[in-house]
């Protein structure tokens, strides 16, 4: 089930950090990251087919650096940019430039620190490691033994605390500042940006990539977007750099969050421009959904710039990742995750359900419809994933 609030974008300016130099900058970043590729972007014929709409594009992002999820995008992006300043290098630096003997000693004292429901702190520790520095993870209650195991593979301390995400990310920023520690957070407010704005460019490329992809494949430009947010960084990112690019005639932004931490959501609602939390337990198995206060930075873009929000329950993902899993005639399957999948369950109900007709015609969805999804992440928590994929409808 899915609650939705329609608007006709207001526009507006987006945050001076958005630039096409930036971006570009960004490119010739990851390019420089070992093991960088650009992810898989695969066009599901026959589900479109089934649909109703002309295509339906997804970026596979289970392949992204060996990580399962885009995350470490935002992490290395943002952990690079952080060391270069301590070791009073020009902010546009390359991945070898940090590795340059000089520099490493320069930085090799440096600890990040997040909090993260898993792909992110799993993203900073990979990043922090890779550049000869140390990281220290929180995750809230609840958080999965799968995803705790492979932040620990990078060498981060990682611990599980008694909190919800919001408190977990106060907790890493008073133990950053209590050590001496760099936090790393993929979320603003008032105070502490650049970083979180250095996170939310590096989502850019992922963005930029399937735009390339969509040219390269000869397919036909996507008309709309479908964006999960927990924070809102990556919607943000990928909304702003649309609006960068394309201008006034960007692919209408569709965001979804979890009903039960949908503070973006919630926030349009209320309809007075500010973001507002959603507190309580957080309570969703799309986890890396799970953060019930808004990044404040990325909030704006996606106010005055979507023209959808839906607040999409636990079913929605379910079903996503079933219909990524098992796919329709000879389209590839595609390994996606509860937090990765909720574009594609989405995209089903409001094609296929009366209920949404209205949501369907306001966002003008039909057969000439192009529907670029992120499947943000594989099978993080692979127990959960297969119990999932293996469910029948219930
Ligand atoms: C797999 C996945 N998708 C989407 C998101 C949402 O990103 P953001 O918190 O920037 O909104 C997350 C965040 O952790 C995630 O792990």
């Amino acid at each position: 089930m899915i609650e939705y609030f329609l608007q006709k974008p207001p526009g507006g300016a987006l945050p001076a950090f958005i630039t096409g130099a930036g971006i570009e900058a960004v490119r010739r970043f990851h390019r420089s990251v070992p093991g960088y590729e650009p992810t898989p972007l695969i066009s599901l014929e026959s589900l479109a087919k089934d649909l109703g709409v002309a295509k339906v594009l997804v970026k596979d992002e289970s392949r992204r650096f060996g990580l399962n999820a885009f995350k470490g995008l935002g992490g290395i992006y943002a952990v690079a940019a952080a060391a270069a300043r301590r070791a009073g290098l020009d902010a546009e630096v390359s991945l070898p430039d940090l590795l340059a003997p000089r520099v490493r000693d320069r930085i090799a004292g440096m600890t990040f620190v997040t909090a993260t429901d898993g792909n992110h702190g799993r993203g900073v520790a990979w990043a922090a490691r890779m550049i000869g520095c140390n990281a220290a993870v929180y995750m809230p209650k609840g958080a999965s033994r799968f995803r705790f195991d492979a932040i620990r593979e990078f060498g981060a301390a990682v611990e599980i605390l008694d909190m919800n995400y919001d408190d977990a990310v106060r907790y890493a920023y008073e133990k950053a500042e209590e050590n001496g520690w760099t936090p790393v957070q993929d979320t603003a407010w008032e105070g502490y940006e650049d970083i979180p704005n250095a996170i939310t460019l590096g989502y850019m490329t992922m963005a930029d990539e399937a735009f390339s992809q969509i040219a390269e494949q000869g397919l036909p430009q996507a008309t709309h977007v479908f964006l999960q947010a927990g924070v809102g960084s990556m919607a943000g990112g990928v909304l702003g750099y649309m609006v960068s690019r394309f201008g006034e005639g960007h692919p209408k932004a569709v965001i979804m969050e979890a009903a039960a931490a949908a503070c973006i959501y919630e926030s349009m609602l209320k309809g007075d421009g500010k973001p507002h939390a959603v507190k309580g337990g957080l309570d969703t198995i799309m986890a890396g959904l799970a953060c019930g206060e808004a990044n404040a930075v990325t909030f704006g873009i996606l106010r005055d710039h979507a023209s959808a929000f839906l607040s999409c329950d636990d079913e929605t993902a379910r079903m996503g990742m079933r219909l990524l899993a098992w796919p329709k005639g000879k389209d590839a399957a595609v390994v996606s995750g509860e937090s990765g999948a909720v574009g594609a369950g989405a995209i089903e109900l409001i094609m296929k359900e009366k209920n949404y007709e209205e949501l369907r015609t306001g966002l003008g969805l039909g057969e000439d419809s192009t529907v670029l999804i992120f499947s943000t992440e594989g099978d993080t928590d692979p127990e959960s994933y297969q119990k999932i994929i293996k469910e029948e409808k219930s």
